[in-house]
């Protein structure tokens, strides 16, 4: 039997994505004229209906994604296959999900590869999730710790849906990771860590990582981004931990109007990465003094090693 002229993405690749004519039980994406979102699942025989009349689900399946179909009351919709940078952000959340911007950097800059074995806590709704799935590929290991049954529950049916089935390289584990990663044993690549305190999870990270691998935390606020800066430090096994933002402004590009975009997701969160070293090996003291007053009588937190206790304030 010869091959179909353009065949589907190989199962076997755990991409979340196919090619070729729309199938019953696959997810579609309509966009209307106003730019509003609807995201359903085929099913033959039903009805999509929107506040302009209808569309028949068997007028979508067997065609090729990237089509405009009109509904019973005139509106036009554009109709493709969600990316999966459009599916976490419309479905349904337990947590606040990794936004995909964020997602983009984690999966550049602590540096998921293909077969890496990545460790993530919490696992929230699930959609960084995808991302590291993504990366890792099906020789790879994305092991996912969440302590909140019903936030795990939701990410379970948001991975499940975007792969279409049970990702070979994933695996859910209910429960603290500051508890549940060293009871386990495992030696890992890369810890990725999305949580309210995530220092407190700095020493099981340690623990598991491998020499040269990375932890990389998502904070949302400067309080918990200093205090895990500061307890990456303070451990010692670690590089001078790296911190960032991105932020990321749409255009408007229009004839003569070429201007940045009026609406811009202004704050997400910061990122921060640094690199396990080896056991028993310290990073190079750093050779420049702290800045004047960093670590004065009205810090609280968290102090370097080498940080006399009665550090002066700026002004001396
Ligand atoms: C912001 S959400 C994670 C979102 C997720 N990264 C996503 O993209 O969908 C934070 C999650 O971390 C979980 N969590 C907090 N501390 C934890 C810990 N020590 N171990 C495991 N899960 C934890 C919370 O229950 C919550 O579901």
């Amino acid at each position: 039997m010869s091959e179909p002229a353009d065949p589907d993405v190989s199962p076997d690749a755990w991409s979340g994505v196919h090619r070729g004519p729309l199938r019953v039980g696959e997810w579609v994406r309509l966009v209307d004229q106003k730019g509003r979102r609807h995201n359903f699942e085929l099913v033959p025989g039903k009805r999509f209906f929107s506040n302009r009349g209808h569309l028949e689900h068997d007028d979508i399946i067997g065609r090729e994604e990237g089509f405009t179909l009109v509904s019973s009351a005139g509106g036009e919709y554009l109709i493709f296959r969600p990316l999966l940078s459009e599916f976490v952000v419309s479905m349904p959340r337990g947590a606040a999900v990794v936004y995909p911007k964020d997602a983009a950097q984690i999966v550049a800059m602590a540096d998921i590869f293909p077969g890496a074995h990545v460790v993530e806590a919490g696992v929230g709704s699930g959609a960084l999730t995808c991302s590291l799935l993504r990366a890792v590929g099906p020789f790879g290991r994305v092991s996912s710790y969440e302590r909140r049954e019903e936030f795990a529950d939701v990410a379970r049916k948001n991975v499940t849906q975007f792969f279409g089935g049970d990702h070979p390289a994933w695996d859910l584990t209910l429960g603290d990771l500051a508890e549940a990663l060293p009871a386990s044993g495992e030696r890992v690549d890369r810890i990725i860590l999305d949580m309210l305190a995530p220092w407190e999870c700095l020493d099981a990270a340690a623990d598991a990582l491998r020499p040269g691998g990375i932890v990389c935390a998502y904070v949302a606020t400067t309080t918990q981004l200093s205090r895990f800066v500061e307890t990456v430090r303070l451990h010692g096994g670690f590089t001078e931990p790296q911190p960032w933002e991105s932020l990321v402004r749409d255009w408007h590009v229009e004839g003569l109007a070429v201007r940045p975009g009026h609406k811009m997701i202004g704050h997400t969160a910061f990122l921060v990465t640094a690199r396990r070293m080896a056991p028993g090996q310290r990073p190079p003291l750093k050779k420049r003094r702290p800045a004047p007053g960093a670590y004065g009588p009205d810090y609280t937190g968290p102090k370097p090693p080498g940080v006399p206790e009665d550090e002066p304030t700026a002004e001396g």
